[in-house]
């Protein structure tokens, strides 16, 4: 049996999609533009970005719901660019679910089997499967509308892993829920990607939610991407300034790079590890939680000086905002563990960070 077969680890990963300069454009707008990504076997990866950058129009290609212009879509090697969505044998989730509403729960998760020609005994057993694994089978009988958004979010996914398709394609489909569900469903999912092993492809705009799933996030920003990574990589070493600014805070300070030392706007010197090959201007980027303010000022020290101007305490951590006295409006973000040597509004200090903490950007 296929799925027992994959589920027991047994037989070749399939499941790697590569995607050959996807180009797609719609009455005058590039909604995609020169794409290309290759995605592993049982990878997790999310497509972050804005709205608008062109995430779900790249999934809709994946799918085959969309033709590209130009470009290729593979799938195990095997070229699919132009085969329709019904012979691709990927499962789609949505973020409205996509239930039929005349159709009980077992039905729904049936439907995509029958349409298979799956024979009844191995269809009862595999719907009994997937709603285990999804935590509905005491559910089976319900119709949708007497179902939660989440619930109902569930077995859109029991229904898209029925027929045990090697990639899981997924279009915002927390996005309907509150925080509080989505927060929950996310780990479910996450859990479930562990169990089932499948390729899975989540299209999101919360940065969030991107970092904690996946294994690699691209971040796509008017029909590009801009940076393919792992979660930590694309925080801790965003490749320019778009990346910085949409996950995560961040706190940019232009800066002149001559010979390997970094100088701030009054022409201070400031702490910075990886520098680039070529001299000129630059943006140092440093998050809050990075950002130290000290009273006590050692001469040898690196940091732009500076007034702290307000304080927000926001319950975990307080928000200090500074101002340098070049004009500077800086974040520092502290944790509420050692609150006894924070400075206070209108306290002169040295704005620091670790030097393996800043990132230079030349773009
Ligand atoms: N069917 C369509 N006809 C015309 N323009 C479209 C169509 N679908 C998408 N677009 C345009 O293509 C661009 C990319 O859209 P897409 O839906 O891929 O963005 P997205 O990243 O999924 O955004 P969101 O987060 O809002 O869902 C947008 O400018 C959008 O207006
Ligand atoms: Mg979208």
């Amino acid at each position: 049996m296929l799925m027992k077969a994959r589920a027991s680890g047994t037989d070749v990963k399939t499941g790697g999609i590569a995607l050959h300069n996807l180009r797609k454009r719609y009455a005058g707008a590039v909604a995609v533009d020169d794409v290309s990504l290759s995605i592993s076997p049982g990878e997790f990866i999310s497509l972050l970005g804005p709205s608008g950058s062109g995430k779900t129009t790249t999934l809709m290609m994946i799918a085959g719901f969309e033709m590209p212009d130009s470009g290729q879509v593979l799938l195990d090697d095997k070229e699919i660019t132009r085969l329709p969505a019904h012979r691709r044998e990927l499962g789609v989730i949505f973020q409205n679910y996509a239930l039929f509403p005349h159709m009980t729960v077992a039905e729904n998760v049936a439907y995509p089997l029958r349409m298979r020609r799956v024979g009844k005994a191995e269809l009862e057993l595999r719907v009994r499967r997937v709603l285990e694994q999804v935590h509905l089978d005491s559910l089976a009988s319900r119709y949708p509308h007497q179902m939660s958004g989440g619930q109902q979010q569930r077995v859109a996914i029991a229904r898209a892993l029925a027929f045990d398709p090697p990639v899981l394609l997924l279009d915002e489909p927390l996005g309907a829920l509150d925080k509080k569900l989505r927060h929950h469903l996310r780990n479910e999912i996450k859990t479930l990607h562990k169990q089932v092993g499948k390729t899975m492809i989540y299209v999101t705009h919360d940065q969030d939610e991107a970092l904690a799933m996946s294994d690699r996030v691209a971040v796509m920003h008017e029909g590009r991407i801009r940076q393919v990574s792992a979660p930590q990589d694309i925080y801790r070493r965003p490749a320019d300034l778009f990346v910085a600014g949409f996950v995560g805070e961040v706190n940019l300070i232009p800066v002149k790079f001559t010979s390997g030392v970094v100088q701030g706007p009054a022409g201070e010197r400031l702490p910075a590890a990886h520098c680039p090959a070529v001299d000129g201007d630059a943006t140092l980027c440093v998050r809050p939680e990075h950002l130290r303010l000290e009273r006590a000022i050692s001469p040898n020290s690196g940091g732009v000086r500076g007034r702290v101007t307000d304080m927000m305490f926001v319950g975990d951590a307080t928000i200090l905002e500074f101002r340098s006295d070049s004009g500077l409006q800086l974040t520092s973000k502290v944790l509420n563990i050692s609150a006894d040597c924070m400075p206070g509004i209108g306290d002169a200090c040295v704005a620091s960070w670790a030097a393996n903490d800043a990132t230079i950007l030349t773009q």
